[in-house]
């Protein structure tokens, strides 16, 4: 098995990783899965995402069609929706072990992530869509507003869309989203 690349096919997948730390506590938070040759997790300094890691060397990465989820897992520690070191409701996930790698920015870190062990719950017909999509944008953007104001417009313009064509998980979701960034 080539482990993990089978199942990715874009640049940067979105995905939530799960980890503990020392004492077993867990948290989960979204996580771009980079495909270069090898699959890699680019950690930024600050998030109990890498503290996680640097502690145990293992990630969990989770993948899961709720917006909520994202949301949550983004703006707040979001363990309460973690059941044995992983998502409760993710439709599939993968232990992997990381190793750090050598990173050229200062400010990210880098790790190689190598699966361990494999869990698919659903396989589903592939659908699009763009209420989706811009959860996950707006969501991005909303973790990075602190320090680049200027993503504002683009975050408005998201949660406009996930209104407009999102079903009701994602209106939620970006209900949800505005309270954290208003609140
Ligand atoms: C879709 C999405 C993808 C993200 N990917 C990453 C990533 O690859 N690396 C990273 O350091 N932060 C990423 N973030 C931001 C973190 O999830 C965010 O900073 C989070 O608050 C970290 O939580 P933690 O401190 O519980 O680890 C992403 C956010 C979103 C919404």
């Amino acid at each position: 098995m080539e482990g993990l690349k089978d199942l990715l096919d874009a640049r940067i997948t979105e995905t939530v990783a799960t980890t503990r730390d020392g004492n077993g506590e867990s948290n989960a938070a979204p996580m771009g899965l980079v495909r270069d040759g090898d699959v890699y997790a680019r950690l930024w300094e600050g998030s109990t995402t890498l503290e996680n890691v640097r502690a145990t060397n293992q990630v969990v990465v989770n993948f899961t069609r709720d917006p909520v989820v994202y949301v949550e897992t983004a703006m707040d520690d979001g363990s309460g929706f973690v059941v044995d070191g992983r998502l409760r409701d993710a439709d599939g996930w993968i232990r992997c072990d990381a190793e750090s790698v050598e990173e050229k920015r200062d400010e990210v870190t880098r790790w190689r992530l190598t699966e361990r062990e494999r869990n698919v719950e659903e396989r589903i017909l592939p659908t699009h869509s763009r209420g989706f999509a811009s959860v996950i944008e707006a969501t991005v953007h909303a973790t990075r507003l602190s320090f680049k104001p200027e993503l504002r417009e683009l975050y408005e313009h998201h949660i406009d869309v996930a209104r407009k064509c999102g079903g009701e998980r994602e209106r939620e979701a970006v209900d949800r989203l505005v309270e954290h960034v208003e609140g």
